[in-house]
């Protein structure tokens, strides 16, 4: 009994001055050192958390660029419609009636859908500017593509399939902050340059200097055969991509630019090797590689 006494009255006479086993001294201590730990964490915190945010998301702006990218400083080039098996490039259709083609227009409305709804998007229809050669777009403002006035290639002429003829959209693929250098020196122009192309540069160019300003595009037939099969070969609404819709910088609404194809007369009943390729100073052209060119079979019968 005397010994808890004791021993309670001990604890009593240590305790005084004290709070919770601790002196006020020894209170503001650790005060001070939690208030110190935890300022630091939360601003090393903060620090992270503003530099991850600043430096690495930006919605609009990829961080690795060009060459640093995996997807590199020379666009490729696609094409419009493309065949069910993705392992093919064979369009083929057999006859005029709508069943035989419907795939195809199918697969061009789709595809071309982007194109007529911008009106009607909130924020994609606002930023558009009325682009033109003479006529460059601010920064932020896109530049329309107006595919309903590319007769025949529309969707009320079933692109011109059901008449044999059918229309091939061509694009390039995009990336951020590309800018093409234009063969826009009439005067030399690269002496691989097919020969129609040349022309039609020579003859858009005299009506506006500007016009040249284009990355140009070239469909032709690979074997001298399918060269002679190809039959003639228009390009609406230009033999190119305009030069005002580059650099793409990925504002809301942009559009990429396309070339629709016309094969006005194909040879029918035969498969023809089609290549097309898109030519500017810093577009790497390699055939084995595929580079700068898209090849595909048509086949009308
Ligand atoms: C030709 O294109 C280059 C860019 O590749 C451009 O800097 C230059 O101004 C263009 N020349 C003309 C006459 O438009
Ligand atoms: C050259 O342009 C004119 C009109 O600008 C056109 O009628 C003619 O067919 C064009 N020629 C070629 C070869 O493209």
């Amino acid at each position: 009994m005397p010994y808890s006494a004791e021993n309670r009255d001990g604890r009593g006479k240590s305790a005084s001055g004290t709070f919770l086993g601790r002196t006020p001294e020894s209170w503001a201590k650790i005060l001070i050192f939690y208030t110190i730990f935890y300022a630091t964490l939360v601003s090393l915190f903060a620090i992270c958390m503003v530099t991850f945010l600043q430096q690495f998301i930006n919605p609009r702006v990829p961080r690795l660029q060009q060459e640093y990218s995996v997807i590199g400083t020379s666009p490729g080039l696609g094409f419009r419609p493309l065949p069910e098996d993705v392992r093919s490039t064979l369009i083929y259709y057999k006859g005029t009636g709508y069943d035989s083609y419907s795939y195809w227009e199918k697969q061009l409305i789709e595809f071309l859908s982007v194109y007529k709804m911008k009106g009607q998007t909130a924020g994609a229809g606002a930023n558009i500017f009325d682009c033109d050669f003479n006529k460059l777009p601010p920064h932020g403002k896109v530049c329309d593509v107006d595919v309903r006035d590319w007769a025949p290639c529309t969707e009320e002429n079933h692109f011109s399939f059901h008449k044999s003829s059918p229309c091939i959209f061509l694009k390039l693929n995009r990336i951020y902050g590309w800018r093409p250098e234009f063969y826009n020196d009439t005067g030399h122009l690269p002496p691989d340059m097919p020969r129609e192309l040349r022309t039609q540069i020579w003859n858009i160019t005299n009506y506006n200097r500007n016009y040249a300003n284009m990355v140009w595009v070239s469909c032709h037939g690979e074997t001298p055969a399918d060269r002679e099969n190809i039959g003639p070969v228009r390009y609406l609404p230009y033999p190119g991509f305009p030069g005002y819709f580059y650099p793409y910088e990925n504002a809301e609404g942009y559009l990429s630019p396309l070339v629709a194809v016309h094969f006005q007369k194909p040879k029918t009943g035969i498969v023809i090797n089609v290549e097309c390729r898109a030519w500017a100073r810093n577009i790497v052209y390699n055939r084995k590689e595929r580079l700068g060119v898209v090849h595909f079979e048509l086949m009308v019968e």
